[in-house]
């Protein structure tokens, strides 16, 4: 009897539970209403984080300080909060991962901590074994649950031995040591990552680190320094995607035809090898191919139209004579960038605000844009700037032009712009129109109000400015008011957020059935995080997490579950490839300057 009791109570609580779980999925809203299935399923959605927001770990490991680290140590973050412990997801990733795949997430963007990589950041110095481990088995985690890494270079965490060596992004040094440290994360990584990202938001980086110094290492450089800066990262930037595409890499030679497959490679990359060779003699592949996804144990190549398939030992034989494929070939890796803009809208149709629009649009995306696009910076901004901009040799500017395969863009919110009839270099930014209304209600970050068509206009104007292979939202979020001072129960309940979402992705979608090249999406963030300056007192989480627990608890909020829901359980997936889920084995020392690309 009192057994059957006990069942009773079991089935009872578990329908209670199973209700209340309806109840709380119940009142998320639809999908929103310009993104059909079709398009939402053809899309990639993820989530996005940065090594300093959310690592902690920061004197574990043989990691250095950051400037990130002396900045907040010194005490110039909102009650003194630092980076020291964050989310702990140096400690908690295992589960993070756990999480993101119980929510359907299949795209994880993160950052490397440069400090952790290379303790002493430049060329020449020691690669720290431990920091390799590291990422190897945060990367392989991700991967063992099916969740497709794109990593961000530098997210803004300069070791800070590198600041007091040459004042950083200022000092030309920067450029070698930049791609010296980019290198030893595609020797290492390159394997397993497909999607880098040089930079996360340069204008941040320049504007705000060294122009303005309100960011860490916040020495302010002025106009001077801060175009210094963006001229620096811009070479880095491009001497890094030729890296990455053009540099033979003699470490990869003991790749397998499956590695050297999954790009396009030429058929001359091949050269002592057939593919009939590469197929074990079951196929024979002409000209062309095309890998597809790598996921299961046969891989699919297409071909001439035809389909073929191969298996699993394709995927293993070691193959010697590989020796010159470059990181490009092995990983059918691509390069790009993450650059923030806030949309301008001019504040009326007279000719002065339409053209400050347009200024504000070129000052602050077309610096980083156009060089990376057209090869040189805009007409417009070598004119407002010109005693300060440095300018491009004919060779940088070849060097530039061209060099991203995708472009990745942070978006948040919209302003509007207002003219001078005198002054053509003036940009007045403004939150409200010419009645006083407001563009949109107001985050918690005093920068940030949902304008969700500012989204569609921003996105039509990059496609249309500068006709873009393939773009990546890169990130996309709010912190909702007051949510750090509410109770977690409170707090998970965001609307506020889930209608940012709602309306944001809206006009999203809006943009791609018009031909905007969008196929892949990061929220920002997978979780509450140090958010710069503010400490943890903005919170931009889909997951909350209970900074005064001592489990650091992760507790999904209503955003989570509706992009669940509508986008990350719907969306593509990722296609990654675990081929070697051990990795490579660290290297002693940071590897020598790579070989010239040999003729074909
Ligand atoms: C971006 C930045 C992120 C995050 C976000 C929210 O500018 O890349 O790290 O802080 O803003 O403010």
């Amino acid at each position: 009897m009192a057994h059957r009791r006990l069942q009773l109570a079991a089935v009872l609580a578990l329908a209670a539970f199973a209700v209340a779980q309806a109840r709380q999925i119940s009142h998320l809203p639809d999908a929103p209403a310009m993104c059909p299935l079709e398009m939402r399923k053809n899309t990639r959605w993820g989530v996005a984080t940065a090594s300093y927001q959310v690592e902690g770990g920061w004197n574990l490991g043989g990691r250095t300080p950051s400037v990130w680290d002396t900045f907040s140590h010194a005490g110039f973050i909102k009650n003194n909060d630092t980076g020291d412990v964050a989310c702990d997801m140096y400690h908690k990733y295992p589960q993070d991962f756990k999480l993101m795949r119980e929510l359907g997430i299949k795209h994880y963007r993160f950052s490397f901590s440069w400090n952790r990589i290379l303790p002493q950041g430049g060329k020449g110095t020691p690669v720290n074994p431990e920091g390799i481990a590291f990422y190897n088995s945060l990367i392989n985690e991700m991967i063992a649950n099916n969740i497709r890494p794109y990593a961000t270079i530098f997210h803004w965490d300069l070791p800070q031995v590198l600041q007091d060596k040459y004042q950083g992004l200022i000092g030309e040094e920067f450029i070698a040591d930049f791609v010296n440290y980019a290198n030893v994360l595609f020797e290492n990584f390159g394997d397993r990552i497909r999607d880098w990202m040089t930079f996360n938001e340069p204008w941040v980086t320049c504007v705000l680190q060294y122009g303005q110094g309100v960011f860490a290492p916040g020495i302010p450089m002025g106009d001077e320094g801060m175009y210094k800066c963006g001229h620096n990262l811009l070479k880095a930037h491009a001497k890094t995607y030729e890296l990455y595409h053009k540099a033979p890499q003699a470490k990869l030679d003991n790749a397998t035809f499956a590695d050297a497959a999954r790009g396009k490679v030429p058929q001359a990359k091949l050269d002592n090898a057939t593919f009939a060779d590469a197929a074990r003699g079951k196929v024979g592949i002409a000209h062309n191919i095309e890998y597809l996804e790598p996921l299961t144990h046969a891989a699919a190549l297409k071909a001439n139209n035809v389909t073929c398939y191969f298996l699993l030992e394709f995927l293993q034989v070691p193959q010697a004579k590989l020796d010159n494929v470059t990181f490009a070939d092995a990983a059918r890796g691509k390069v790009g960038i993450a650059l923030n803009i806030e949309y301008l809208e001019p504040l009326t149709e007279a000719k002065e605000d339409v053209a400050a629009a347009n200024y504000g649009l070129e000052k602050n995306l077309g610096w980083f844009a156009d060089p990376l696009f057209f090869g040189d910076y805009p007409a417009s901004l070598k004119s407002c700037a010109k005693d300060v901009l440095p300018s491009f040799t004919a060779e940088e500017s070849k060097l530039l032009k061209g060099s991203l395969d995708f472009l990745g863009i942070n978006f948040y919110t919209g302003k509007f712009a207002k003219g001078s009839t005198t002054d053509k270099c003036s940009v007045e930014t403004r939150e409200q129109d010419v009645n006083g209304k407001d563009i949109g209600p107001l985050a918690e970050s005093s920068w940030l109000r949902v304008v969700p068509w500012s989204f569609y206009k921003l996105l039509k104007y990059v496609q249309s400015r500068y006709d873009p292979k393939q773009i990546i939202i890169t990130e996309n979020g709010v912190s909702a008011p007051k949510e750090d001072s509410m109770s977690v129960q409170q707090a998970i309940r965001d609307d506020f957020r889930v209608n940012y979402y709602k309306g944001y992705l809206d006009y999203l979608c809006k943009a791609i059935s018009e031909g905007v090249k969008v196929n892949t999406y990061f929220a920002w963030s997978f979780m509450d995080n140090f958010e710069w300056r503010e400490g943890y007192s903005q919170r931009f989480g889909i997951n909350h997490v209970d900074f005064d627990s001592p489990e650091l608890t992760r507790t999904t909020k209503d955003s989570g579950k509706f992009l669940s829901k509508h986008f990350f359980r719907v969306g593509r997936g990722g296609g990654v490839g675990a081929r070697r889920p051990g990795g490579r084995q660290p290297t002693k020392e940071t590897p020598k300057a790579a070989k010239p690309a040999k003729q074909q």
